[in-house]
């Protein structure tokens, strides 16, 4: 299989992180599609539509895409594994998870994009502020959450966490996010211990 990445994005890095997880990292070729939104990189427009990143080419069915539908399908590819239950509420709290942790994501990156992409004098400080709002929504769900949300089990929606906070120690290091909040940073550091976790850090 070959998967469609970047080393700097945290939806990609969670599909590395949860290769890692179920044993399936050797399997996965990564082709790299950095680019911009304005710029894609080749093989990111060839194999999404969208034109996004990360996808998963396989050998026998056609590409996948989002990061979510990927991380699902690698789980199906491991029997008895425990990232994601089959059924059950406690499959719905999982991916809730998950959706919490890319939605801490989506804002991030497209705040990163702001600032990266447009020229100053173009940028809306409100809509950034507003993003980052956001951000700060699922840190402090998270922070309240403590092991409740959290626990000790590490989940795909723990992956999708952990890889959201990197990003935020990777492209908004000014943001103290740690600050306020003991629990989620606490659990953080043990995020960064696991070896996904170092094997896939962003770069
Ligand atoms: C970044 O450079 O921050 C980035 C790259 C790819 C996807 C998302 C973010």
């Amino acid at each position: 299989m070959k998967l469609v990445w970047s080393a700097a994005s945290p939806f990609a890095r969670k599909v590395m992180v949860v290769a890692h997880e179920l044993g399936l990292a050797d399997r996965i070729e990564t082709v790299s599609g950095t680019g911009t939104p304005v710029a894609p990189a080749e093989a990111t427009r060839r194999h999404n539509p969208l034109a996004k990143l990360p996808s998963l080419v396989r050998e026998d069915g056609p590409p996948l895409y989002d990061s979510a539908v990927i991380c699902q399908y690698l789980t199906s590819l491991a029997p008895g594994q425990t990232l994601l239950p089959e059924a059950g509420e406690a499959r719905w709290s999982v991916l809730t998870l998950e959706a919490l942790g890319d939605g801490i994501c989506d804002s991030a990156v497209v705040t990163r994009y702001e600032i990266a992409l447009r020229e100053e004098g173009m940028r809306s400080q409100a809509w950034m502020d507003s993003q980052m709002a956001k951000v700060d929504g699922g840190l402090d769900a998270l922070e309240a959450g403590g092991s409740g949300t959290l626990g000790e089990a590490f989940t795909l929606g723990h992956a999708a966490v952990g890889c959201a906070l990197g990003y935020l120690d990777f492209r908004f290091a000014e943001k103290d996010w740690r600050a306020g909040r003991p629990a989620l940073s606490a659990w953080y550091d043990t995020f960064v211990a696991r070896p996904s976790a170092s094997a896939t850090a962003p770069a």
